[in-house]
């Protein structure tokens, strides 16, 4: 099977095996001895070699929605398209999601990494994740705090990397609902309507973030490094309007976009992969790419930013080599 339309960075890989689930309650007849790895849309996935194992893509639909005197409950199969369940509810009157309009992939997928955008992350709006523990071979319902949301993190990508299938996830949108408006662009809005906010966000998105569709892509592929406040005071002086995000009191959060321009990255190319020209933080398969170019080019971007600015830059896209996933660091000096 070839996996290039099964990942939006589209490298040239293949698989033996794909499995795919409609019917949530197929999971406990796998057999889940060989190496697997769990799919959505391929979003957030890069494969960069031929993967031996097996690959669950998880494509079961449905969205129930119930509500209470505040909120709307929203059960939703993780197989559903985002971008698709934010449209709707946005378009329904149901509010909360819209910040999080235009990002690419699953339902299924969202609480894994914690997807977040202009001031609001996805760990605020749900209320507990529902799957099949493999280990265990029993489906589970994890409350939102037994999953231990962060910044792109949660419990699905440690202690339960491997173990947990994500068949759906419930949502809580409040029926007080207030825009959020911290982000800098969207600072401009005056008292927007959730459907203003969610197109001032498309049209954001669209103007600087390539859609995997016509330039293949994995979004933002490092995450915004958090890095304690010495350093940044230090690189203040050194650079004019560093962008900078506090997270506690004695750290704060860099723009990995800003420091990848700043490296002089910005539109840099490396056989087929590019840094794309509009965001840094975005890497673009320009049709040619191979898996050496594109981990050759992590590297070099992460090497770059360490040697001029002393920062780590953790890849957020999940690289997943022949058994498993595998990580790309800044080499050791
Ligand atoms: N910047 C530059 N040069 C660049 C890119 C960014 O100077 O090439 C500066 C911008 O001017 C701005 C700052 O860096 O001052 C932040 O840039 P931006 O607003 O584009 O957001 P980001 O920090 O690069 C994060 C998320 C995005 C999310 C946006 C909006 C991560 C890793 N990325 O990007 O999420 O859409 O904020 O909230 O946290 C994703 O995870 O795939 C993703 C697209």
């Amino acid at each position: 099977i070839s996996l290039s339309q099964l990942h939006t960075f589209a490298l040239p890989a293949y698989a033996k095996r794909l499995i795919r689930i409609e019917d949530p309650t197929e999971l406990q007849t796998i057999d889940w001895q060989a190496p697997f790895i769990v799919l959505g849309e391929g979003s957030n996935t890069v494969f960069v070699d031929d993967y031996q194992g097996v690959i669950i893509q998880i494509a079961n639909k449905g969205i129930e929605i119930s509500e209470s005197t505040d909120a709307y409950i929203l059960n939703v199969a993780a197989g559903e398209n985002w971008h698709q369940l934010v449209t709707e509810c946005t378009e329904q009157g149901i509010y909360g999601f819209e910040n999080l309009a235009l990002i690419p992939g699953t339902v299924g997928a969202a609480p894994v990494q914690n997807i977040g955008a202009y001031g609001v992350e996805v760990k605020d709006l749900i209320t507990s994740v529902s799957g099949y523990n493999i280990e265990q071979g029993e489906y589970q319902t994890l409350t939102a705090a037994e999953c231990q949301f962060a910044y792109r993190d949660s419990i699905f990508k440690h202690a339960l990397l491997g173990k947990f299938v994500i068949t759906s996830v419930e949502f809580t949108l409040t029926k007080a609902w207030q825009p959020q408006l911290t982000y800098g662009p969207l600072q401009d809005l005056n008292a927007p309507s959730a459907l203003q906010v969610m197109q001032a966000v498309i049209a954001i998105r669209s103007n600087k973030l390539p859609d995997p569709a016509v330039e293949a892509n994995s979004g933002s592929f490092f995450k915004n490094p958090i890095v304690p406040n010495t350093l940044i005071e230090s690189l203040d002086k050194q650079y004019e309007n560093m962008p900078t995000y506090p997270v506690c009191a004695n750290t704060a959060k860099l723009a990995a976009g800003w420091l990848i321009e700043k490296a002089g990255l910005k539109g840099f190319k490396m056989g087929g992969v590019q840094v794309s020209n509009k965001q840094a933080l975005v890497l673009i398969n320009t049709g040619t790419a191979t898996s050496d170019d594109l981990l050759a080019m992590v590297a070099h971007i992460q090497n770059k930013v360490f040697s001029q600015f002393g920062v780590v830059l953790e890849h957020e896209v999940r690289l997943v080599a022949k058994t498993g996933e595998t990580k790309v660091e800044v080499a050791a000096c």
